[in-house]
């Protein structure tokens, strides 16, 4: 959150920015709980087709902020045809690349200014760091974000970097694991009884799996789920039932996770907002680690059943 901090920092009082209607909760909540406070005004829109930005374009609009794939229902924003219409309107383009990490996607290729990074899930890669990374090609946006980062104090610490240091050797050794027992999971999930809508990107039927396949190497380990006819509680009695997959926030390590969005990371954004994209009391996200297969296929009949 320290970087995205960073990069909203550049803007100034009556500046607009663009984004995303399904996004980290966290990156929700700094937008509008932080930086509406200081007279940026923010879209939230539905980012499926490049063209919809563009009735939303000003004089007053400087930054573009995406995410994809997006936390938690997956949806694809195509990179390279939000990136045609920023440049040609001089505007910056910032891309949260934390679900999909360096190894799957490379957005700076595809045209965007800033890639963002949650180094704590994919990079760091074994739950024990907090840190984030910013990413440009260019030496004034350089600059300016390093002069940011240093007169504001985001600066991780000597044992995270590491840390992070030690995680990222293993980065395309694990994102491969990943993306191989993600698509299992999706797979054995996609025609089970209990489940009534399944998120992954990997799916032929997912509407933008051309637009992954054109810009992602692989799917990646992130996962959300809708549990068939359930509500809060009986979603969250689903969640407490398994023994491998560990209850938890956060994504991207070596241990496969679950956690509840409307009750954990996305409980700030207003229930009918979240409803409008599917973040509802039923869905589930999980992020699929590099365990046996079997034990989590079999961790997920368990507390399915
Ligand atoms: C997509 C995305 N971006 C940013 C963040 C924030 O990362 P951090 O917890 O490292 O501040 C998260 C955290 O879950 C995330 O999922």
């Amino acid at each position: 959150m320290g970087a995205t901090d960073a990069v909203m920092k550049l803007l100034q009082p009556g500046d607009e920015v663009i984004t995303g209607n399904d996004l980290y909760g966290g990156s929700y909540r700094i937008f509008t709980k932080i930086y509406m406070k200081y007279g940026i005004k923010f879209h939230f829109l539905d980012l499926s087709k490049p063209e919809n930005i563009q009735p939303y374009i000003n004089d007053k609009t400087k930054l573009v902020w995406i995410e994809t794939p997006t936390n938690p229902t997956m949806q694809i924003v195509d990179i390279e045809g939000i990136a045609k219409i920023t440049k040609a309107n001089n505007i910056l383009l910032t891309v949260d690349n934390t679900f999909a990490s360096p190894y799957l996607q490379n957005p700076i290729d595809l045209g965007a200014d800033i890639v963002m990074h949650s180094v704590t899930k994919y990079i760091g890669g074994h739950s024990d760091v907090v840190m984030g990374a910013l990413l440009v090609n260019d030496d004034e946006l350089y600059k300016n974000l390093w002069f940011i980062y240093n007169a504001c104090g985001a600066t991780p610490g000597p044992q995270d970097a590491f840390l992070v240091l030690r995680g990222i050797k293993t980065l395309h050794l694990r994102m491969k694991a990943h993306c191989e027992n993600g698509a299992r999971v999706a797979s054995y999930l996609k025609n089970h009884p209990k489940i009534d809508k399944i998120y992954w990107p990997g799916f032929e039927d997912h509407p933008n799996h051309d637009v992954a396949k054109k810009q992602m190497r692989d799917f990646g380990g992130m996962v959300s789920i809708t549990i068939k006819d359930a509500d809060l509680q009986e979603t969250y009695r689903v969640a407490s039932k398994f023994k491998v997959f560990t209850l938890a926030e956060s994504l991207g390590g070596v241990e496969s996770l679950i956690k509840h969005p409307t009750s954990m990371t996305h409980g700030s954004i207003p229930k009918e907002e979240r409803e409008k994209v599917g973040v509802t009391d039923n869905l589930l996200r999980l992020s699929v680690g590099v365990e046996d297969i079997d034990d989590l296929l079999a961790d997920l009949e368990q507390a399915l059943s």
